[in-house]
Parts: C-alpha cells; sequence; structure tokens
C-alpha cells in the first residue's frame, strides 16, 4: 500500500517562529519544526507535507488542497484559530481526521485564545507542549488512520 500522505498547515506569524516571543513560543524554528516532522513522519510511515501561509484565503485554500491527497491534516491555524469560520468550514471537507495543535497553552494566556473555531471540528487538540505537539499530532493522526482502515 502506498504511503499515507499528512498534510501539516500552519498559519500567520508561524514563519517567525525562533524570532517572535520565544518564550511562549519557543526557540525551534518553523523549518525545524518541518525537518522534524518529515522525520518522524517516515518512521511511522507516512509522508508529510509542511506548508504556512499568512493569509486566511490563503490558509482556506491549502485546506482545500489536502482534500486531493491528505489521509490526515495536522492544523496550527494560530490567530485564525479564534476568528475564522471558513476555516472551520474548509476543515469540515476535509477527509480524515484532523489534528489542532498550538505550540503555547492557549487556555493559560488571554480570554480570547480559549475560543476555537477549529476545536469542534477537530478529531484532537494538543497545546502548550511546544514544538513536541507537532509530533505527538504525527503519532495521533497515524493512530487515527491506522484505525480507521
Ligand atoms: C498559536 C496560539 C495562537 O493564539 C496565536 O495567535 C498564534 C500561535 C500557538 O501555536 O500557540 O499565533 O496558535
Amino acid at each position: 500500500m502506498a504511503e499515507s500522505v499528512v498534510h501539516i498547515l500552519n498559519g500567520p506569524n508561524l514563519n517567525l517562529l525562533g524570532e517572535r516571543e520565544p518564550a511562549i513560543y519557543g526557540a525551534t524554528t518553523m523549518s525545524e519544526i518541518e525537518a522534524q516532522c518529515s522525520k518522524k513522519a517516515t518512521d511511522l510511515g507516512l509522508k508529510a507535507v509542511f506548508k504556512q501561509t499568512n493569509s486566511e484565503g490563503g490558509l482556506v485554500d491549502l485546506i482545500q488542497a489536502a482534500r486531493v491527497d491528505a489521509a490526515g491534516v495536522i492544523i496550527n491555524p494560530a490567530a485564525y484559530t479564534h476568528t475564522s469560520i471558513a476555516i472551520a468550514d474548509a476543515l469540515q471537507a476535509v477527509n480524515g481526521p484532523i489534528i489542532e495543535v498550538h505550540l503555547s497553552n492557549v487556555h493559560a494566556r488571554e480570554t480570547f485564545r480559549r475560543m476555537s473555531y477549529v476545536s469542534p471540528v477537530a478529531n484532537g487538540v494538543i497545546c502548550g507542549v511546544g514544538a513536541l505537539g507537532y509530533q505527538l499530532a504525527l503519532d495521533a493522526i497515524a493512530h487515527l488512520i491506522n484505525n480507521a482502515r
């Protein structure tokens, strides 16, 4: 069987990881997270497609593109988590499991970060463990994909 493809999608300002508020988001850069995900995906028998965009419509386009070949989606929608019905709607149309990831513990920060439009359409949510969250999300999505067969 061909390896399952997992799309790992990232929203605005995550391209600045490593420089942006490292006390909150950590020192690991987006390209380091991408490399970690690529290796972890290979270990799990998956193929990771890793993308980042700063625009809401761009993130909707990436979610729609995932419909073509993704067996599952991992998404850190960043600030759009708390604002975007369009992103939640796009995710509703995705086939396969969805894991929402946040580097920071959004529940321990400003009140507006506690609300997520994405969580109700996700299979699971991982937050507060930094870059490790992406690795845990890959474990979770591999489990969900394998158990759906
Ligand atoms: C974030 C949390 C969001 O509230 C914030 O807007 C981000 C990053 C995180 O990964 O912790 O940009 O999604």
